[in-house]
């Protein structure tokens, strides 16, 4: 009776364990000329007054996310530091006041970059926000997330290498469709690099007007990619990431970082690690000693959800790229795997593909990943749409560990709803239509299936050996 039972629960464990053959999509369209929008477009237009505040954008101000930091630019003078805001619109009972910085970038003079801590707020609170002065003054709004909870329903939208062009325009719109409720950035913001002298600071600033229709009403959590890097020793510029951290702040204090290239945040049910695949990570670099105390923090009892964003992705079987996170998967996959990290976002790859669940850990260092439950599923969606175009050729044939894969353009969201279950979608564009294209149920790591059919098991065997 006993040996029955181990065979078939093993049996059903070979068939849950083993990858289905995977899919690769053969869809084309006509795409989109992959070309930057021009300046003179009303996507970049600068808003209307003297002085008036643009590349307005707003990302997690904190750890649970009771705060926001709120960034714009003016253009002809410093301005006010200030950002009133309240539960009401037009009636702001509150103040905050912020920082102002400016820079140059080989010939380039930047405007006058502001960034307010606004803190204190409370959860599942909507918040009117004005900035600028008299005339020129401008109003959004905010919603902040539910109180950290681990049946928390929340909804991500997941986007990387956006860039500005058609296609870029048509990610963002399908987005703000989509009803996310925060944005998971995975990397390459601008594309402002491929961009000579004076123009790389020019657009920069596009871009940030290009965004501000979806991240001054939702937090962006900012990743940084090879295109934030920015080493222009031909134009004396050699600081990394300078554009990107003068621009985009993250609030990387909260989380004992000593970087703002990698950090973490916590949001309702969800535990979100960025990391920096160009930023030291082996062994003993300051990424790492995060990394180790960061993982030993996440509660899943308090946020049952882990998820890891990263720029270079750890498994994808596009030509493009190939390989290219094998150094970090040698450093962090046996953590991922330990501490049974859910999914990991990332970017790079200009298509769409999906893992299963699968690691490498027992194939002696080498990378050939068998499937693995204690494993992360792998997503790319380096597809946002930028002017470098799509990467269209996979490796033939589809390696057993990717389940779908396809070279267009699109976002994905990730609905949490609950402790144990949340549904992912990966929205291709479609000739500027939104179409649901992959969609899988996300089983808690922690909570989901694995745990309750251990549990199941458990009782199916007591229940057997007690009736011996
Ligand atoms: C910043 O702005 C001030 C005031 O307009 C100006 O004098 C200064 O040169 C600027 N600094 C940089 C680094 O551009
Ligand atoms: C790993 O190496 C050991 C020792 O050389 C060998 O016995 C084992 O079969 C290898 N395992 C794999 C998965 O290659
Ligand atoms: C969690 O959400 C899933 C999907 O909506 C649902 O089927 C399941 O019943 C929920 N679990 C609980 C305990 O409510
Ligand atoms: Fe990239």
């Amino acid at each position: 009776m006993l040996v029955r039972l181990l065979f078939l629960s093993s049996v059903l464990l070979i068939c849950v364990g083993s990858a289905n053959a995977g899919k690769t999509s053969g869809f084309t369209r006509n795409e989109w000329p992959s070309i930057d929008i021009p300046l003179d477009n009303e996507v970049f237009a600068v808003p209307k007054g003297y002085n008036a505040p643009q590349q307005v954008h707003i990302t997690q101000g904190d750890y649970d996310g009771k705060a926001v930091i709120i960034s714009w630019v003016t253009p002809d003078e410093p301005g006010s530091n200030k950002v009133q805001y309240g539960l009401s619109e037009g009636k702001y009972d509150f103040t905050a006041e912020g920082t102002v910085q400016n820079y140059t970038f080989y010939d380039y003079k930047s405007g006058y970059i502001h960034q307010c801590l606004v803190d204190g707020l409370q959860y599942d609170t909507k918040y009117y926000y004005e900035i600028g002065n008299g005339d020129s003054s401008r109003k959004f709004w905010f919603q902040t997330p539910p109180k950290i909870d681990p049946e928390a329903s929340y909804k991500f939208g997941i986007i990387g290498d956006l860039g500005q062009t058609y296609n870029s325009l048509s990610t963002l719109e399908h987005s703000m469709q989509t009803g996310t409720q925060a944005i998971l950035f995975v990397g390459d913001l601008s594309y402002a690099d491929r961009y000579e002298n004076h123009d790389v600071g020019v657009r920069w600033d596009s871009w940030g007007r290009f965004v501000e229709r979806s991240a001054a009403y939702q937090p962006w959590i900012w990743s940084a990619g090879n295109h934030e890097i920015e080493y222009f020793p031909q134009m004396r510029e050699v600081i990394p990431f300078r554009n990107y951290l003068h621009r985009y702040p993250t609030p990387y204090p909260a989380s004992e970082s000593s970087s703002p290239l990698w950090y973490a945040v916590r949001r309702a049910s969800a535990h979100i690690i960025v990391l920096s695949s160009y930023s030291p990570f082996v062994k003993y670099t300051p990424q790492w000693k995060w990394l180790r105390q960061e993982l030993k923090k996440v509660d899943r009892q308090k946020t049952p959800w882990l998820i890891v964003l990263m720029h270079a992705p750890i498994y994808n079987s596009n030509e493009a790229h190939f390989f290219e996170g094998e150094s970090m998967r040698v450093v962090y996959e046996s953590w991922f795997c330990q501490y049974k990290v859910d999914v990991i976002f990332a970017g790079h790859v200009h298509a769409y593909e999906r893992s299963y669940r699968i690691s490498s850990l027992r194939q002696n260092g080498s990378s050939y990943p068998v499937p693995d439950k204690s494993a992360p599923v792998y997503i790319t969606v380096g597809d946002g749409g930028n002017q470098e175009g799509l990467a269209k050729k996979f490796r033939d044939p589809q390696p057993d560990y990717s389940a779908f894969r396809e070279a267009s353009y699109g976002h994905s969201t990730l609905e949490v709803k609950n402790k144990t279950h949340a549904i992912y979608h990966w929205n291709r564009n479609d000739d500027g239509k939104r179409v649901q294209t992959d969609t899988f149920v996300l089983h808690n790591q922690y909570w989901g299936n694995s745990r309750r059919r251990r549990k199941l098991k458990k009782k199916v065997l007591d229940y057997a050996i007690a009736n011996l």
